[in-house]
């Protein structure tokens, strides 16, 4: 199976990716987890990419493409895989489509999950991210059994330097007007599925699993 998560920041890709990489044992590839573990190990591409990350900008495609082209090709992917936060931009889905025609292959689905602006804000401001493993969570939503350390490994969480209100603010309009055009891209190639996002994570994950046939 081989799915795209669409979506506003803090949709809930994330959350959604892992548990369907879980269940459908593809490998769930997040573009921004790749820039976050290359920040934490002191990369050049970490470096690069931190300068746009902090501001709520997106990274120059240049620095995306062929990471993810390269990602998907390695033996893990034979059985498909699942992006989240990749394409963000029409060039970066025209680098994915051409990536994939010349081994003719192509994407299966492209699952929009569906947040209004006004709910994102607050969602932000709730999500804790673990230092050591990168796992997810929310004060109110998705709380951990104990306050500030994480369920998988016990590392410390912390707020993302980018879910400060003023950058979810930016990285909103930075969605609106670079990735948001991908919904109808998708839906002319003929694989876009909505779901509604505002649903608890179980409901929006049980709509998942029903477009999916799983
Ligand atoms: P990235 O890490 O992809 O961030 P994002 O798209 O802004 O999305 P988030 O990870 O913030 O949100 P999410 O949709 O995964 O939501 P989550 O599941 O965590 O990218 C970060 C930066 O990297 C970008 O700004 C850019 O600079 C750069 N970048 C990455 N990819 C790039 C690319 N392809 N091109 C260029 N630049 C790129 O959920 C959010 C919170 O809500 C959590 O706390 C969660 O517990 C909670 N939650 C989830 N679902 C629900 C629900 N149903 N109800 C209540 N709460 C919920
Ligand atoms: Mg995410
Ligand atoms: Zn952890």
């Amino acid at each position: 199976m081989k799915i795209i998560m669409l979506g506003a920041p803090g949709a809930g890709k994330g959350t959604q990716a892992k548990k369907i990489a879980e269940v459908c044992k593809i490998p769930h590839i997040s573009t921004g987890d790749i820039f976050r573990a290359n920040i934490k190990n002191g990369t050049e591409l970490g470096a690069k990419a931190k300068t746009y990350m902090d501001k709520g900008l997106l990274v120059p495609d240049e620095l995306v493409c062929d990471l993810v082209v390269d990602r998907i090709q390695q033996d893990d992917c034979k059985n498909g895989f699942i992006l989240d936060g990749f394409p963000r931009t029409i060039p970066q889905a025209e680098a994915l489509k051409a990536a994939l025609t010349a081994i003719e292959e192509k994407m299966e689905y492209a699952i929009d999950i569906d947040v209004p602006d006004e709910n994102i804000i607050n969602r932000m401001a709730g999500r804790r991210a673990c230092v050591g493993c990168g796992a997810t969570y929310h004060v109110e939503f998705n709380p951990t059994k104990v306050e500030g350390v994480c369920d998988v490994c016990g590392d410390k969480l912390i707020l993302r330097d980018d879910d400060k209100p003023e950058t979810v603010k930016r990285r909103l309009d930075v969605y609106h007007e670079q990735t948001q055009p991908l919904i109808d891209f998708y839906k002319k190639e003929g694989i876009l599925v909505t779901v509604d996002g505002t649903q608890s994570m179980d409901k929006v994950f049980e709509d998942i699993l029903k477009v999916l046939g799983v």
